[in-house]
């Protein structure tokens, strides 16, 4: 209700811009009680174990929110049962130049080529380990390569940020799918992914996700999970978003796209833990993601659309996921 009052004030402004200061406000104290007072929803029947980790709940907040870990507290209060940090990469970097990001309302979706801009590996962990003795949910760190690396050398930042980030995140997901980092996407190709899954694997002492693509086709996307496999990866977080011609789009266009592939996943992959992403602006949305086979979910254009009674409207209906 109150979120629903707020939007058309918020939609009027620049959206990276009105991004930046909620991010701010969120990081504040004050704030994040009152959100929790409106928000917080908990359920024990809800708390899910995977690899080990314990999940208050599976909806949890998807990569590119708060890509630099400045409101982990906030995201907790409102009722997330884990987050994604980053992308990072292990340096700072700008990113695409602005403006980078746009609302399309009709369509209920939203265009980015932001180009991974982050404060890099290392101030990130930083945040996460101040944040850590209030923080009673799972975080784990998407991971990229800075965008003067060569392809050739990709597998060398991954590593670099596994190996920072080891003892202070629960989990990785390796992102090789963004649409606005040149040639990123090529690193789904079996040679590569192969050589890339090999060096990371040897680092990592956290069980690995693989982002992919909507776009993927279906040849690499077999090859992909026979791999992964093979190598003993954890899963898959499906989907990135869906390449279109100012960068990647994501929201309910995605929808349909995102849960296909996740299905698809399902049915080559045996034991392989799947979260699902993309385009989920209601519960029946949810639950179309975890019918498709998903063991998590997580939000991003459909809670900026729907606000954040968006969490616990699934919570409620999803009591035994
Ligand atoms: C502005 C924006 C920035 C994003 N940044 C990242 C990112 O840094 N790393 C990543 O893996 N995904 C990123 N994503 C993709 C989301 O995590 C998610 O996979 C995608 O938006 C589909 O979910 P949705 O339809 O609920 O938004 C970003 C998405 C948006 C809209």
């Amino acid at each position: 209700m109150l979120y629903k009052l707020l939007r058309p004030i918020l939609f009027l402004f620049d959206p990276e811009c009105v991004h930046n200061i909620l991010i701010y406000l969120l990081s504040l104290v004050p704030v994040r009680w009152i959100l929790s007072l409106l928000y917080y929803y908990e359920n024990p029947a809800l708390e899910k174990t995977l690899l080990g980790i314990t999940f208050k709940n599976p909806v949890g907040l998807a990569a590119g929110f708060d890509k630099n870990a400045k409101a982990l507290l906030a995201w907790q209060a409102l009722g997330f049962g884990f987050i994604e940090v980053g992308t990072v990469t292990p340096r700072p970097q700008f990113g695409n130049p602005k403006p980078r990001l746009f609302r399309l309302q009709k369509e209920k979706a939203l265009v980015n080529c932001m180009g991974f801009n982050n404060d890099g590996v290392e101030r990130v962990l930083e945040r996460i380990q101040k944040a850590k003795p209030g923080l009673h949910i799972p975080v784990g760190l998407n991971i990229g390569k800075n965008k003067e690396t060569p392809l050739e050398q990709a597998a060398d930042d991954y590593v670099f940020c596994i190996k920072k980030a080891n003892l202070y995140v629960d989990f990785f997901v390796v992102n090789i799918s963004s649409p606005n980092t040149p040639e990123l996407r090529r690193l789904q190709e079996p040679s590569y992914f192969k050589h890339l899954l090999e060096c990371i694997k040897h680092v990592s002492q956290k069980p690995l996700f693989i982002k992919i693509s909507p776009d993927i086709a279906q040849k690499d996307l077999e090859d992909m999970i026979h791999i992964a496999q093979e190598l003993n990866i954890a899963g898959f977080v499906a989907t990135n978003t869906m390449v279109v011609a100012q960068g990647g789009m994501s929201g309910a266009p995605l929808e349909e796209k995102s849960t296909a592939l996740l299905k698809r996943l399902k049915e080559l992959s045996k034991d392989l833990v799947l979260i699902g992403v993309g385009g989920i602006f209601s519960e029946h949305d949810a639950l179309r993601k975890f019918n498709a086979g998903a063991d998590l979910i997580e939000l991003y254009t459909g809670f900026i659309f729907q606000g954040p009674s968006l969490i616990s409207r699934i919570h409620r209906s999803n009591k035994k996921p």
